[in-house]
């Protein structure tokens, strides 16, 4: 089978490092990419996120299957492009794909099919004054700790938690559409879920830290770090969220007509009451992603062709490596405020170093920063202390001026620090 992935992302480095090893793709094409999938992948320019010019170029590649990573291609439109020339594409269409990049469909879509989740206000426009008043009265409905969501696709740092009500109605005002909500309290889980639309087969359930600092503390970021699977998770989650989110979820977009098929990221709240859901994406989530599929020994090829063409149903059961995973986010100075770019980067031409923010400096070939996030080590091990020993001496063997990492990526959990509130 020939592959043709969209996006250049640490997501889609651990992606290609998947779809290569499956002894069933013959070739890979990457575009745009980045010095990481270089290793395995040929690169190619395309706009990601211009539906025409990426279905040329799937045509022109002979591609049996597209895999689009980001989800702005997807809010776009990419996938119903590509569908559209016969080829099999994995991602939903745009209609589906406004699970993540609407929150207040995505609110609209689980209050239908009965998903439990945080109570919600949808805002139109916060900026003005009647929306401004119906912010205060939500916040003040719901009271601190403040949770105010973009309405629109933010790259996860459209999302401010705080106890400071004048910040949220600030957030709010400069946001347009919102969504006040109420606070979910309890650990968070990301399941990711390959589906046909109908089907549904979850992943290992992974854990992301989001915000900047070691303890939880600073800004959001698109996520520092992330480990699976998750020694602390009750058991019997994934099948209570397949039962309880998934399948009613998959259910109502059937029955608005557009049926989701990709991957359903369903990021969740373990609160006293159960699992709720705080948000959906349409695609693998970043960092969770290197994690979990540096576990996965079925082929990833298969898999995700099976979903594309509507055939999940009959795909032998998944097949897990025993152990854990552990990925380390190394970001630049200044994330997530602002990207410091152009530093030189050594010591990441390694196995387990997960490109994301880097290039090739035109000049020389230097590797060098571009990005926020600029790449990931990520490691396994017979059990989580030992994943994350080695993914932290991964990282620390890479040098970029001025870089930032948490230090505490799993370690509550290695600590048994990770409770569920009662
Ligand atoms: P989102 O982009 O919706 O995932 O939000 C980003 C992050 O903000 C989440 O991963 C949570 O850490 C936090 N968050 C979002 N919504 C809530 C909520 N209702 N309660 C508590 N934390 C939340
Ligand atoms: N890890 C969070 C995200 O991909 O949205």
């Amino acid at each position: 089978m020939r592959v043709l992935l969209i996006g250049g992302g640490g997501r889609e480095h651990a992606l290609a490092l998947g779809l290569a090893a499956d002894p069933a793709v013959e070739s890979l094409v990457a575009a745009p990419g980045n010095p990481g999938i270089a290793a395995v992948a040929e690169l190619r320019d395309v706009a990601a996120t211009d539906p025409a010019a990426v279905a040329a170029l799937a045509v022109e590649v002979a591609a049996d299957l597209v895999v689009i990573g980001p989800e702005a291609p997807l809010v776009a439109g990419v996938a119903d492009a590509v569908r559209a020339k016969g080829i099999a594409c994995f991602g939903p269409s745009a209609a589906a794909a406004r699970l993540e990049g609407s929150k207040a469909f995505a609110k609209d879509v689980m209050t239908a099919a009965g998903v439990p989740t945080a109570r919600a206000y949808p805002i139109a426009d916060a900026a003005a004054a009647e929306g401004a008043a119906e912010v205060t009265r939500a916040l003040d409905e719901f009271g601190a700790p403040y949770v105010v969501k973009d309405d629109g696709l933010a790259a996860g740092k459209g999302v401010v938690v705080t106890d400071d009500r004048a910040a949220a109605v600030a957030h709010a005002a400069g946001c347009g559409r919102v969504v006040i909500e109420e606070y979910l309290a309890g650990p968070e889980v990301s399941l990711f879920v390959v589906t046909d639309g109908e089907a549904a087969v979850p992943l290992l359930p992974a854990q992301d830290f989001k915000r900047i600092g070691d303890g939880d503390t600073g800004p959001n970021t698109g996520g520092m770090g992330a480990y699976a699977p998750l020694p602390w998770a009750p058991p019997g989650l994934v099948d209570e969220v397949l039962a309880t989110v998934v399948h009613p979820t998959l259910a109502e977009l059937r029955r608005r007509g557009n049926p989701f098929a990709g991957l359903l990221y369903v990021g969740l709240a373990l609160t006293a009451a159960g699992p709720r859901v705080i948000e959906f994406n349409a695609r693998f989530g970043d960092p969770e992603t290197q994690s979990v599929l540096a576990l996965l020994e079925t082929p990833l090829g298969g898999l995700l062709h099976a979903a594309a063409t509507g055939t999940l149903a009959a795909h032998p059961p998944l097949r897990w490596r025993a152990g854990s995973a552990v990925t380390v986010v190394l970001a630049t100075a200044g994330y997530p405020a602002s990207a410091r770019t152009g530093d030189v980067i050594t010591g990441a031409d390694r196995p387990g170093i997960i490109h994301a923010g880097t290039a090739r400096r035109a000049t020389d070939g230097a590797l060098i920063s571009v990005g926020g996030r600029v790449l990931s080590g990520t490691a396994t091990g017979p059990d989580l202390p030992a994943a994350r020993a080695a993914a932290y001496a991964l990282l620390d063997g890479v040098d970029l001026a001025g870089s930032q990492a948490r230090r505490d990526i799993a370690l509550a959990a290695v600590e048994g620090r990770v409770g569920l509130p009662s």
